[in-house]
């Protein structure tokens, strides 16, 4: 019984180890021209890094990238993106100039389930439906739109973007 037990909760943690090694390796190495921080990997599930027995050292409760319309690649600043637990406590983060932000667990913990909205200029935009585990917006929110994943987070339904975001 013993052994059973000790042979099921290493296979079961062996498992978990395989399944972080083939997401970090589908994520790939860094893009050549952004070093690591906070500018890095827009549009990737940080959570995957950023959490759990995740490589890097900053632990987020929530993070994603902002992009402008379902259909493009160009990132949105200062989009204040909206948070409200189950107990009614609110956070506010501004995405950055690649579309980035990220919430430290240290800054703000929800208490989940949790609720997100967007917010740029006039416009406001929400998701419906609570998150309660995944705390990468990446990790439903990937690319491209299919059956499994609802495409990236986008802030606008219009075609043209307000603002082109640029980092330098
Ligand atoms: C494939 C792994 C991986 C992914 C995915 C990833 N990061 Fe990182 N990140 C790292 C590593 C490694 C470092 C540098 C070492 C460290 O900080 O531990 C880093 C550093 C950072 C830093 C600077 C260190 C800090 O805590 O202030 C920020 C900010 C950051 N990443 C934000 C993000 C955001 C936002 C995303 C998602 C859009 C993201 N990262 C996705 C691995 C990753
Ligand atoms: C557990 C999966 C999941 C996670 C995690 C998730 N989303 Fe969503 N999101 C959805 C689904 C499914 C929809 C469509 C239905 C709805 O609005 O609830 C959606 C819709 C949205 C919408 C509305 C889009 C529209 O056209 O109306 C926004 C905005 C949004 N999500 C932002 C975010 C942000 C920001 C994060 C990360 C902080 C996030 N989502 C994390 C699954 C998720």
């Amino acid at each position: 019984m013993r052994v059973s037990l000790l042979l099921f909760f290493t296979l079961g943690i062996a498992c978990d180890d395989t399944r972080r090694d083939r997401e970090l390796s589908e994520l790939g190495g860094e893009a050549a021209a952004v070093a690591p921080g906070e500018l890095h990997r827009p549009g990737q599930p940080c959570g995957v890094c950023h959490g759990g027995a995740g490589p890097a050292h900053g632990r987020f409760s929530l993070s994603g990238t902002v992009f402008w319309t379902a259909d493009s690649q160009a990132p949105v600043a200062h989009t204040v993106v909206r948070i409200i637990d189950s107990l009614g406590a609110q956070y506010a983060v501004r995405s950055n100039c690649a579309g980035n932000f990220f919430v430290r667990d240290s800054e703000f913990e929800p208490h989940w389930p949790a609720w997100v909205k967007l917010e740029f200029a006039n416009k406001t935009l929400e998701m419906r439906s609570p998150i309660s585990r995944e705390r990468s917006c990446a990790g439903c929110h990937a690319d491209p739109a299919s059956a499994s994943s609802v495409g990236h987070v986008y802030m606008s339904a219009d075609a043209t973007p307000l603002l082109e975001a640029e980092c330098n």
